[in-house]
């Protein structure tokens, strides 16, 4: 097997890398693309997902973090920023840290999942909670990173769409072309726009076809369905709990030259989804990234994806990244018992006759 040496060694040819470019990396990208053997049987449909949550960070955002702190350091920057439900901060800090730059995060309070907290500490940033959401958080560090010297590094920066553009390569690759259906959250829209704008250079270049592309928004969060930004978007997935996504304008692009959709899930077919990729398949993403098989069930039953069709889904992020959730989900708890092997045993002996 070819020794992997990262993304912006890899794919150096469609990225904006010269000579003059650090060739930052923590081994990112390569992730697997696992086939979903009981909930495709069960759809009759051919399901694989994309399983970003083993980035090095635990998400997608490592692919477009390396190229845009690689980027801001070949600049002269010292300093990114980014607003952040959470995944964005934990890649900005670990890339920036890697390079030796300073990492200031601006984050909702109170509405980042625990996991991603605690990468962004350790990390180092300088993290700031504000008593607004992340639209508002946005438009704070858009603003500021134009008035100082200091890289912004959310997906507006389209060094960041390069980078992410690299999973959809990886999807071909794995494949041997495009998928009939490429499914994917979608909450600030970066991602969607990063996956189309892959796939059709791929195409350009190897022939290897266009999927349809259907994003999913958290129904809380819908704003691209309902058609107007959400004031106070609300969603059990924290992860795309946005209102106003800044690429609303290329997510309406790759669904209309892909002659695909964007719709919304509730919270609760998130968490349905959720739930049975765990126990069907052994697959513990963040609920977020479960917006995307939500997703395909429901256009499966709307007849909008046909049976036998070829699906990947993109799983965004890491379940560990989100404990709370995890554990409020389930309503089993571990059972206490005292240090007996006796009482041990006779529990199992209950647990497997049952
Ligand atoms: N899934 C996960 C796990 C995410 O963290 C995000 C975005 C998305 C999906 C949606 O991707 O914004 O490109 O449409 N997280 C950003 C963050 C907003 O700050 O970590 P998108």
């Amino acid at each position: 097997m070819a020794k992997w040496e990262g993304l912006l060694q890899q794919y150096k040819e469609f990225l904006p890398v010269n000579e003059n470019t650090p060739m930052l990396s923590l081994m990112e990208g390569n992730t697997p693309l696992i086939p979903l053997v009981n909930i495709s049987k069960k759809l009759g449909v051919n399901i694989h997902v994309k399983v970003e949550g083993a980035n090095p960070t635990g998400s997608f955002k490592d692919r477009g973090m390396v190229m845009a702190v690689a980027k801001a350091k070949e600049e002269g920057s010292n300093t990114v920023i980014c607003a952040s439900t959470g995944n964005t901060s934990a890649a900005a800090a670990a890339y920036a840290s890697r390079a030796g730059m300073k990492t200031i995060v601006v984050i909702p309070d109170g509405k980042i999942a625990m996991g991603k907290l605690a990468q962004a500490m350790m990390y180092g940033a300088e993290i700031l909670a504000i008593e607004g959401n992340f639209d508002e958080a946005l438009t704070m560090v858009r603003n500021i990173s134009e008035m100082s010297p200091i890289t912004l590094v959310n997906s507006v920066n389209p060094y960041r769409i390069e980078g992410q553009k690299t999973a959809a390569f990886e999807v071909c690759d794995q494949l041997g072309k495009a998928p009939d259906v490429l499914a994917i959250p979608v909450g600030n829209a970066g991602n969607i726009t990063a996956y189309w704008k892959g796939f059709k250079e791929y195409n350009e270049k190897f022939g290897t076809g266009l999927p349809r592309m259907h994003g999913f928004e958290a129904e809380g969060a819908a704003a691209i369905v309902q058609g107007a930004p959400i004031a106070q978007p609300e969603t059990v997935a924290t992860a795309i709990r946005i209102g106003n996504p800044a690429s609303w304008k290329f997510a309406e692009a790759a669904r209309d030259e892909s002659n695909g959709k964007i719709d919304f899930v509730t919270d609760a077919e998130i968490l349905e989804a959720y739930e049975m990729m765990t126990r069907e398949e052994g697959i513990f993403a963040e609920p977020a990234s479960n917006a995307s098989i939500a997703g395909i069930i429901k256009h499966v039953k709307s007849g909008e994806i046909e049976q036998g069709a070829n699906i990947v889904a993109v799983l965004t992020g890491n379940g560990l990244k989100d404990p709370q959730t995890a554990i409020a989900q389930i309503e089993k708890k571990p059972t206490v018992l005292p240090n007996s092997e006796e009482a041990v045993f006779d529990f199992i002996k209950g647990v497997v006759k049952a």
